[in-house]
C-alpha cells in the first residue's frame, strides 16, 4: 500500500566550538542562563538547569529547574521561565531562550537539550505569537548548539488551535 503523500520534517541546527562566535546579547543571555542554574533547587537529582529568556521588547526572565519531594511536582527550568514570563508580560512574543546545565555527579559536556514538555510549551507560546522562537544551548565544555525556532526540534506539535472555533 501506497501513501498519499510522504510528509518529511528538516531540523537544522548550528554548531558553534564556543560561545565566542555569537552576538554579544547572545552571550548575554547564555550567562544569565549560567547563573540561574547555580541557584536552581534540585536537591533530589543533583541536576541543576538554568533558562534565560529574552522577550521580544527586550526584557529577559530567568527560570531554573525547581525539584520537589513529590518528585512529578516539580517543574523543569525552562517551564519555570516561559510561565514566569508569560505570567508577568503577557502579550509580548519570545525570542531567544539560552538553557545551560550542570551536574554535582558529573561534568555536562554536551548541551542539555529541552525534554519534551518544554518543547510543547514552548511550541504553543511560537505558535501563539507566529513568531520562531531561538533556542541556544551551552555545553560544560563550551559546545554552543543554535536552534532557529522551537518547531525544528517538535516538529507536528499538538496545536491549541485545533480545539479553537
Ligand atoms: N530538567 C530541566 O530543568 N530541563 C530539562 O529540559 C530536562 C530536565 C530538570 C528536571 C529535573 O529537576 C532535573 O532536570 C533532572 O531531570
Amino acid at each position: 500500500m501506497y501513501a498519499l503523500k510522504k510528509l518529511e520534517y528538516k531540523t537544522i541546527i548550528h554548531e558553534y566550538n564556543s560561545a565566542e562566535e555569537l552576538s554579544a546579547g547572545d552571550r548575554q543571555l547564555i550567562q544569565m542562563a549560567k547563573e540561574a542554574t547555580a541557584e536552581a533547587y534540585a536537591p533530589y537529582s543533583n541536576f541543576y538547569v538554568g533558562a534565560a529568556l529574552r522577550l521580544d521588547n527586550g526584557t529577559c526572565v530567568i527560570g531554573n529547574n525547581q525539584e520537589n519531594i513529590a518528585y512529578p511536582s516539580g517543574l523543569c527550568a525552562e517551564r519555570v521561565a516561559v510561565f514566569a514570563a508569560s505570567a508577568q508580560y503577557p502579550g509580548i512574543a519570545f525570542n531567544t531562550i539560552a538553557i545551560t546545565a550542570k551536574s554535582n555527579d558529573f561534568i555536562v559536556d554536551n548541551p542539555v537539550t529541552p525534554c519534551g514538555s518544554c518543547r510543547q510549551v514552548l511550541a504553543e507560546y511560537e505558535h501563539l505569537y507566529s513568531k520562531p522562537i531561538r533556542i541556544i544551548l551551552c555545553g560544560a565544555k563550551g559546545k554552543v548548539l543554535v536552534i532557529d525556532k522551537v518547531e525544528d526540534i517538535l516538529p507536528f506539535s499538538f496545536r491549541a488551535d485545533k480545539l479553537k472555533k
